[in-house]
């Protein structure tokens, strides 16, 4: 492929206050102590963050181990990730923590529970008796198909324990998808509940574990959390309630010494193929990548009230939800429902209500926020929050502009963290206290992460063209495989350039170095030759005062090879008309260059988005192109949305 052209120009740069510095986890010094490190060694900086961040029961042998592209971090090492988010915070200087709030759980309707860590402890213990006494032993699979309810941390926790390994699934997922993933993984045991809230109603969600169920040969046991109290099937023998369960069960429960590259969790995501990848973690490399993470670029204290808004059936939620907050002895908060429930101020509320201070959510989010108006945050006395971050996609300056405004009061830094699935923890980000950040980059590479952009052949891309993301070297939280296919393994991400993992993103650099991510690189069109990121045009149109959310694609022209497609989404009380489409056409010329004019610009009043809140951008296409198959929607938020675009299609 030809060089990714990149036309984006961002020259605002925002400073962290002195404020912030001076009391960081990581200050100037530390951190270009840490970067010197880091470049200098980069095994000997992870071995001095696995050393001071996690705790083991015996010591590595051997930081690293690389047959590319195999890894094996802190080899002959012994450790146990729970006892490392709960064990370690009930004993010595840190036995305080023990009537600590470490998950705050607000629930849709407003119930709320706060679980301290000497208490998470004694659940996470009894529910890992439970699962041994249902004959769940050390590597066996467990799948976790919940709503966001503290039970879910709890399974997650008791799993890692005795060794046994996690596969949640969305609880937005169909049955079917939940059928593949559980054969996939050859789960013994499912835990789910009977449903949680969405939108003010009960989702049940046992019906579909029951017909996923009807062809899963591997499942002995199912555990039933009870949410909702709606009325619920229980098979006999295979179901059994979580409280039934855990009443007998012991507060007592060693943690298993496991191996550090002892298996923690596969997660499934989509590929370019139509089948789910499992994506494999293990436990050394990977806690000290997310708890070293979590403590420099959140500048985790034990002060903080920490609040992630992903579903733990991410990996944001594996990662920034659960283990690398709760392995730094923070409080975590967890949040059941939809934002826009029962007002579009319920996100607002939750942080001054609950005092939050840092706020992790996603672009997608935030441009639903402006969308809504600034009225609904104003209400909310927002002063707690000090910290903000975004993830899962480009965030346009404008939408970062209005974060740091409207949300950040000006005062708080934004970490823009740019990672995967598969890397398991951030890698491209920010470090809040020693950098000056620009809306719409990432920034730099974390210490240690060797990121770097090639063209085609393998060579490093040029400033101004840009290129493919790559990373060069391993880390301690990349994937080990994935599971049951190690051929797709490397034929995915290890195939393109010799030993260096290809991310599937394109990128440029800036002439500080810094990275700006234009998107997955099948989202990249040729328009006449020339190679313009959605996320650009996209940007640019969102920077139109009358815009609130677009998302652009590629359609077959027989002229220019690919015409561009905008979906637009015009703020409440913008005309749509054939006029506002010129004026949106010429911005966008103005912005970018007219080579990135879309052809079309459909007005649309809401994206078709999946649960996790990414825009469907295949289904995008394929209404931009007018194919009349369009694909999988089981993961659709807004079915409306869909019919609505299809009857403009046919008009
Ligand atoms: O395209 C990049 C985008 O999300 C992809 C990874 O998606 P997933 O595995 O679902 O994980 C999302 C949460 C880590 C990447 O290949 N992406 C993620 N973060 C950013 C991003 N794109 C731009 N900027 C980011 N900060």
């Amino acid at each position: 492929m030809p060089d990714i052209v990149s036309l984006l120009k961002e020259k605002r740069t925002f400073q962290p206050s002195a404020d912030f510095t001076s009391s960081a986890n990581w200050n100037k010094k530390t951190t270009a102590e840490y970067r010197r490190l880091a470049a200098r060694n980069p095994n000997r900086f992870w071995a001095k963050m696995a050393k001071e961040n996690v705790s083991w029961f015996t010591p590595w042998k051997k930081v690293l181990d690389w047959k590319p592209p195999f890894a094996k971090w802190f080899v002959g090492g012994k450790l146990n990730i729970s006892y490392n988010c709960l064990d370690r915070h009930l004993e010595g200087p840190n036995a305080w923590r023990r009537n600590k709030a470490a998950i705050i759980w607000e629930g849709e309707p407003g119930d709320s529970r706060v679980i301290t860590y000497g208490e998470l402890h004694r659940e996470v213990c009894r529910f890992a008796n439970v699962l041994k006494e249902r004959g769940i032993k050390k590597g066996d699979r467990v799948a976790l198909y919940m709503p966001m309810v503290p039970e879910l941390a709890i399974a997650i926790l008791a799993c890692t324990r005795i060794g046994a390994v996690h596969s949640v699934v969305f609880g937005g997922f169909s049955a079917e998808a939940l059928r593949e993933r559980i054969n996939d993984a050859g789960a013994k045991l499912v835990v789910t509940a009977d449903g949680g809230y969405r939108r003010g109603e009960p989702n049940a969600l046992k019906p579909a574990v029951d017909a996923a169920l009807r062809r899963t040969p591997s499942v002995e046991n199912v555990i039933v959390v009870k949410r909702t109290g709606e009325p619920t099937r229980m098979k006999k023998k295979r179901d059994h309630w979580w409280h039934e369960l855990m009443e007998g069960a012991s507060s007592r429960c060693a943690p298993a010494k496991l191996d550090s590259e002892h298996p923690l969790f596969i997660l499934y995501t989509s590929g370019t193929t139509g089948k789910p990848k499992g994506i494999l973690h293990t436990t050394g490399g990977y806690l000290t990548h997310v708890t070293t993470t979590s403590k420099v670029l959140f500048d985790l204290k034990d002060t903080d009230t920490y609040w992630c808004t992903a579903d733990i059936g991410w990996i944001t939620g594996h990662s920034y939800v659960v283990y690398g907050i709760l392995a730094n002895g923070a409080t975590t908060l967890m949040y059941e429902g939809v934002p826009t429930h029962p007002g579009p101020d319920r996100f607002w509320d939750i942080i001054e209500r609950w005092g939050v201070t840092i706020f992790y959510t996603a672009p997608t989010a935030i441009r639903t926020f402006v969308r809504l108006g600034d009225e609904h945050p104003k209400k909310h006395d927002l002063s707690s929050l000090r910290l903000l971050g975004t993830v899962g996609e480009p965030i346009n300056p404008e939408a970062w502009m209005w974060y740091h405004r409207v949300i950040g009061g000006k005062r708080c830094p934004i970490v823009d963290t740019w990672w995967q699935t598969e890397t398991g923890g951030i890698m491209i980000t920010p470090l809040p206290a020693s950098m000056p950040t620009k809306p719409g980059s990432a920034t730099l590479p974390f210490p240690g992460i060797e990121a770097a952009i090639y063209d085609n052949d393998g060579r490093e891309a040029s400033a101004s063209d840009g290129g493919f993301l790559v990373v060069r070297k391993p880390w301690p939280g990349m994937l080990r495989g994935i599971w049951g296919d190690p051929k797709r393994f490397v034929e995915t991400y290890w195939s393109r350039y010799k030993n260096t993992y290809f991310t599937g993103d394109g990128a440029h650099r800036d002439s500080d170095g810094y990275f700006w991510i234009m998107g997955r690189v099948d989202d990249v069109m040729n328009i006449s030759g020339h190679r313009i990121g959605t996320m650009e045009v996209e940007s640019a149109l969102v920077s139109h005062n009358k815009v609130a959310e677009s998302a652009v694609v590629g359609r077959p022209d027989d002229l220019t090879g690919t015409a561009i497609v905008a979906f637009v989404t015009p703020k409440a009380g913008a005309k749509v008309s054939g006029a506002f489409a010129a004026q949106l056409r010429d911005h966008v010329a103005k912005q970018i260059g007219p080579i990135a004019k879309p052809k079309d610009i459909r007005f649309t009043d809401a994206l078709p988005k999946t649960r996790s809140g990414k825009i469907m951008r295949r289904l995008l296409r394929d209404i931009a192109s007018g194919k009349e198959n369009i694909g999988d929607t089981t993961t659709l938020e807004d079915y409306s949305v869909i019919a609505a675009l299809r009857s403009d299609d046919d008009s």
